[in-house]
């Protein structure tokens, strides 16, 4: 496959990079010098990689998951305030690309971990993490079949993730998830049977605006007797 990339392809992304920038700006409050690191600090030690490039070239064997994107640090910044994730409790990002989305975690004060595909970036994430200071883990793996880090949150940008790449994960989801367990899912709806639906939130994301919904694995402590089971769409 030839790639082939023309100016009129820009304008388009560079207005919504530049909206996202603006958005960060306005809302990260007196923490926007941490976020300013932790970009330079990711496009330093990101420098060089094509994460299209190398999705587009495991097609073969993958050919579902591996678009690429970021969730903002202000949206998962505003995410995890209404998560319902408790002090201390553990966040996972499945597929977690450069790893901005654990550090934003590491850096509101959880302790993060995430589980990436491509192992090139694994080792400049752990990098990055050396040079930010932060105490993030990250393990190259396909989350499908390897085993998940221990979490009281996982986290999924999951937008692109076709029909088998679904099927899978949640099937894994409700079996491996003790009671509890928060997960939160970008443009998917999970079973109800399964998992409680706490709420929806709307997000800026690097290709768009997502929507973001909230869950709480079912199971354990009885529900509140009369509540309706709680589908947040
Ligand atoms: C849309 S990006 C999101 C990156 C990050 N979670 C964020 O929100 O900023 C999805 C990431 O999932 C990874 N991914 C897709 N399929 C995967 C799989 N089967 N196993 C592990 N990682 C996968 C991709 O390589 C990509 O880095």
């Amino acid at each position: 496959m030839r790639y082939r990339i023309r100016w009129t392809d820009f304008p388009g992304e560079l207005a919504w990079n530049a909206a996202i920038c603006l958005y960060e700006l306005l809302t990260l409050g007196p923490h926007r010098a941490k976020w300013w690191r932790m970009h330079r600090v990711l496009r330093r030690r990101f420098r060089g990689l094509d994460p299209e490039r190398m999705a587009l070239e495991a097609q073969g064997p993958r050919p579902e998951s591996l678009a690429c994107g970021e969730t903002p640090a202000a949206s998962l910044l505003h995410l995890l305030r209404h998560s319902g994730l408790a002090p201390g409790g553990r966040f996972v990002d499945l597929g977690s690309g450069r790893g901005l989305a654990v550090f934003t975690a590491c850096l509101a004060g959880f302790p993060a971990s995430g589980l990436e595909y491509f192992p090139e970036s694994v080792e400049r994430s752990r990098l990055a993490a050396a040079d930010l200071g932060l105490q993030a883990d990250f393990e190259a793996g396909d989350f499908l079949e390897a085993p998940w880090p221990a979490g009281d949150l996982y986290y999924l940008a999951s937008t692109a993730f076709g029909e088998r790449t679904r099927g899978r994960l949640a099937t894994r989801l409700a079996e491996e998830l003790s009671p509890g367990t928060l997960v939160i899912t970008l443009d998917w709806v999970l079973d109800p049977a399964d998992f409680e639906g706490l709420q929806t939130l709307p997000i800026p994301v690097t290709w768009g605006v997502a929507r973001a919904f909230t869950w709480r694995r079912r199971g354990g402590d009885p529900e509140p007797s009369g509540d309706a089971p709680g589908d947040p769409r």
